[in-house]
């Protein structure tokens, strides 16, 4: 069955109303029959249906409790009644209930035919409203940097051909390389844009609720599931899900994820059906699954279900030639952001931050810049700017060979003119008022200016 048709169950007792019903839809539809109530009730529990046409007189149960059960228990399936012209009031009774349209048993085909696509058309929306409630903030343009660097150049060639293969994609990389953004960058390439994009992070849910987040729950399922709620994997039906920090899922999870990319199909938490579904998955993960694998916390089967596609985003101090580009770009949208003209970084300033080892790889850069730009005056970044914990990371790694002690003079050294640095910098460089916020004599400022080589940095401060 595909599930980009939608599935009509004909709920009557009257044969030759089904048969009429059923040869009218068979074209477009998936058409199921049943003849009584508790077949109906059976069917909807079981199958993936999207439209109940409900007779109201039926021999065991009223079309009107039916459609007050569907309502309570399937926020996902809607209701036309079938009735007979004199039953008219009873049909506008059933429209208050919660049912969607009537149709009389004289129906004319067209008119049947018109009424469900206009549900269908609904029901689509419906779908896209939802999941566009969930995920209206994401929907920012993809700005991707990708720069000059080989290895960049290699992911992007490679991410273009992988894009337009619909099988599972696993991104590798530390922490702030870019695979969230990276896996967007997909989606673009792989030409579903309209498509929904849904991501789901493993880590931030509870444990307890991450199998219900993923599939979904029917009502009662669980202490606390007072309605029938849609999983991420139907709200990304047609397009993708991004199912980041792979590698924290707990492993009887992993099996069920396993389950649904085997099958396709997904069980809501506390339903006994299989629900189709057409969704592409990216994964993501900083770590270290070998590892896991090893230690029996990641299961293999799962892994080389997802790693069809392996992608790997190169860490920032192993393309550090791409630094000025990216600078360049988070300048750009950070002097747009905060109304700024800081436009241009020092040589001095840019080698301090080629020379640093970016253990937060882009996001860090990114927060450097933007709290560069928001605390910036000028249009350039000079080497003062830099925040104190880049230029001790420098020392420590530019002085292996020196003793211990000598280390500790530099490191030393390095603090104290920061520190001083940032204390001019909040007195607005009066000398006097530093001296007395650190709490020591002007002389005793003077003298560590002078040995620190901060005057320099005071006249042009001064001057600006
Ligand atoms: N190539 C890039 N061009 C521009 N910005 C980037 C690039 N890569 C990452 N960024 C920015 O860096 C930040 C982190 O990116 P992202 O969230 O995609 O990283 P991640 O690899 O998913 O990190 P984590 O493992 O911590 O979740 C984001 O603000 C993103 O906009
Ligand atoms: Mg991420």
């Amino acid at each position: 069955m595909d599930k980009q048709i939608p599935t009509i169950l004909i709920v009557d007792d009257d044969e030759s109303m089904r048969d009429t019903l059923d040869a009218i839809l068979k074209k477009d539809f998936n058409v199921l029959k049943v003849s009584d109530g508790r077949s109906a009730i059976d069917t909807i529990k079981k199958k993936d249906v999207d439209i109940v046409l409900l007779d109201i007189r039926l021999p065991d149960i009223n079309g009107m409790d039916i459609l007050q059960q569907i309502k309570e228990n399937n926020e996902d399936v809607d209701v036309i009644m079938i009735t007979a012209v004199k039953e008219i009031d009873t049909a506008v009774h059933a429209i208050k209930m919660g049912a969607y349209d009537y149709i009389t048993k004289e129906f004319d085909y067209d008119d049947v035919i018109a009424r469900i696509n206009r549900l269908i058309e609904s029901q689509n929306k419906k779908r896209e409203l939802l999941y566009f409630k969930s995920e209206m903030e994401r929907y920012i343009d993809v700005g991707f940097i990708i720069g000059n660097s080989k290895k960049m150049r290699d992911v992007y060639n490679f991410v273009q051909k992988a894009a337009r293969v619909p099988a599972t994609i696993l991104i590798r990389g530390e922490t702030g390389t870019g695979k969230e953004l990276l896996a967007r960058v997909i989606r673009q390439e792989s030409g579903l844009v309209n498509e929904p994009f849904v991501t789901v992070n493993l880590t931030a849910i509870p444990q307890e609720l991450v199998e219900s987040i993923l599939f979904g729950h029917e009502r009662g399922a669980f202490t606390g599931a007072i309605k029938q709620h849609f999983g991420k994997f139907e709200l990304a039906n047609g397009g993708f899900i991004f199912l980041d920090e792979i590698g924290d899922l707990k492993y009887d999870l992993q099996a069920k994820l396993l389950r649904v990319l085997q099958e396709g199909e997904i069980e809501r938490v506390g339903g006994s059906k299989k629900i189709k579904v057409d969704v592409r998955i990216i994964a993501a993960t900083n770590v270290d699954i070998e590892k896991k694998m090893k230690d029996g916390q990641f299961r293999e089967d799962l892994y080389y279900r997802l790693n069809v596609i392996p992608i790997v985003l190169p860490p920032l101090r192993e393309r550090l030639e791409d630094l000025p580009m990216l600078i360049d770009f988070f300048l750009k949208k950070y002097n747009k952001r905060f109304k700024k003209n800081l436009t241009r970084i020092s040589e001095e300033a840019l080698d301090m931050l080629m020379n640093y080892h970016w253990p937060g790889n882009i996001r860090e850069l990114e927060n450097l810049i933007e709290r560069l730009v928001v605390m910036g005056e000028g249009e350039e970044i000079l080497k003062e700017d830099i925040p104190l914990e880049f230029h001790l990371s420098i020392l420590d790694r530019k002085v292996p060979s020196i003793s211990q002690s000598s280390i500790l003079d530099v490191a030393l050294e390095s603090f104290e003119r920061n520190y001083i640095l940032k204390t001019l910098e909040k007195v607005k460089w009066k000398r006097k008022a530093a001296a007395e916020v650190l709490g020591i004599p002007i002389s005793t400022l003077k003298y560590k200016l002078d040995r620190l080589n901060l005057y320099d940095v005071i006249r042009i401060k001064e001057s600006a």
